[in-house]
């Protein structure tokens, strides 16, 4: 069977030898394992499996089953291959929950970074992100659009589930796009009931403050975690004259300060702090029991978010002050573009490495003669 599997999905002996014992599992069992990130999966093991337990294409099960093990890749069943993911100790991949993020508090910085696709999930989970949000920013960073305003409830849920594939040990966090909680508490508690149902998500984002507390109230009792967002709220991005700090006068700043206050004594378990002086978002933290998340808020609060194509400079042409870009892909994926554009008009890619060979004898593709 490890045999049949390894020639099958192309991964290494001491992984395949883990896979025999995963199929022999109970489904559910399996799917908790995976979950809780005791089995590892891979895109090609997923399709191996899916054979092996419905015995789908058993011709060509069988065929694979037949043929020698051999170098050669005329007899490599498979399109791509399977890497063993690097090692990460079980120890690391304990879940990020709700309790361990409200203990985080003054102690050791939350790192939340936003999220939309499984891939990029993946990454930011390896890195021992703790939260990952599934941010509205998508409509600007995904969709292209000048705000936020246009993303809907499906959208968060289609990315959330993408989001919550890739996340092992990250707690995944689904904004609340505008106009989905601000109408009633009970069509907010339907749309975050989506987010967590079928977005899989494990917590929803709102952003208001004193206005929002009945809302937030609603949603804690009907046991859904809230992380609440307050200073600059990009929603509101009109009536505020555009992306612009806040709190920079008093009164602003007391305001600000009472809708932390607010959200925090409705139930929500942690608050993002968005666009604000770093004296105020210190304040706030002192004051507040729950773990604040800055984001162009200063260093004092108990964690920072930033949006992982800004952290990683995937956005060309948006530079906001707040922002450290960690990495240069935009440049660096426009470089490597360009690279295989010159190949394939060079005729350098695909090379030999890359090709597939036919049959070789009597059952070759094309005849010798
Ligand atoms: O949508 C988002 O990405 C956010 C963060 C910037 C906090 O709300």
């Amino acid at each position: 069977m490890a045999d049949f599997v390894t020639r099958l999905v192309g991964v290494s002996n001491q992984h395949a030898l883990e896979i025999p014992r995963q199929l022999g599992a109970a489904g559910g069992t399996e799917r908790a394992m995976v979950r809780a990130g005791r089995i590892r999966t891979a895109p090609c093991y997923r399709e191996a499996r899916a054979v092996a337990w419905t015995g789908m294409d058993s011709a060509a099960t069988e065929a694979r089953r037949q043929a020698p093990l051999s170098h050669d890749d005329t007899h490599d069943a498979s399109y791509g291959r399977a890497v063993d993911p690097s090692p990460t100790p079980s120890t690391e991949r304990t879940p990020v929950t709700v309790p361990t993020i409200r203990a985080a508090k003054g102690s050791v910085p939350l790192v939340m970074v936003t999220a939309y696709d499984a891939t990029f999930a993946r990454i930011l989970d390896e890195a021992g992100a703790d939260l990952l949000l599934v941010g509205d920013s998508l409509g600007m960073v995904i969709q292209g659009n000048a705000d936020t305003l246009g993303v809907t409830v499906d959208d968060i849920v289609y990315h959330c589930r993408a989001v919550a594939r890739g996340a092992r040990r990250a707690h995944v966090v689904g904004d609340m796009p505008f106009l989905s909680y601000q109408v009633t508490p009970e069509e907010a508690l339907r749309n975050a009931g989506r987010i967590l149902a079928q977005g899989r998500a494990h917590s929803v984002k709102l952003e208001g403050g004193q206005v929002m507390a009945p809302t937030i109230a609603r949603l804690v009792a009907a046991g859904i975690p809230v992380m609440a967002h307050v200073g600059l709220t990009p929603q509101s991005v009109h009536a505020m004259g555009g992306f612009r700090v806040q709190g920079r006068e008093r009164e602003d700043a007391e305001r600000i300060l009472a809708d932390a206050h607010a959200v925090a004594d409705a139930g929500a378990y942690a608050l993002v702090l968005e666009g604000i002086p770093g004296e105020l978002a210190a304040r706030i933290t002192a004051d507040v029991a729950i773990p604040t998340i800055g984001i162009g808020a200063g260093v004092e609060c108990d964690g920072q978010v930033l949006v992982c194509y800004d952290l990683l400079g995937l956005t060309a042409d948006l530079r906001p002050k707040f922002v450290k870009r960690y990495e240069q892909l935009f440049d660096r994926g426009v470089a490597a573009a360009r690279e295989f554009c010159s190949e394939v008009r060079a005729r350098r890619f695909p090379g030999p490495e890359h090709t597939f060979a036919g049959r070789k004898g009597p059952r070759a593709v094309v005849s010798a003669g």
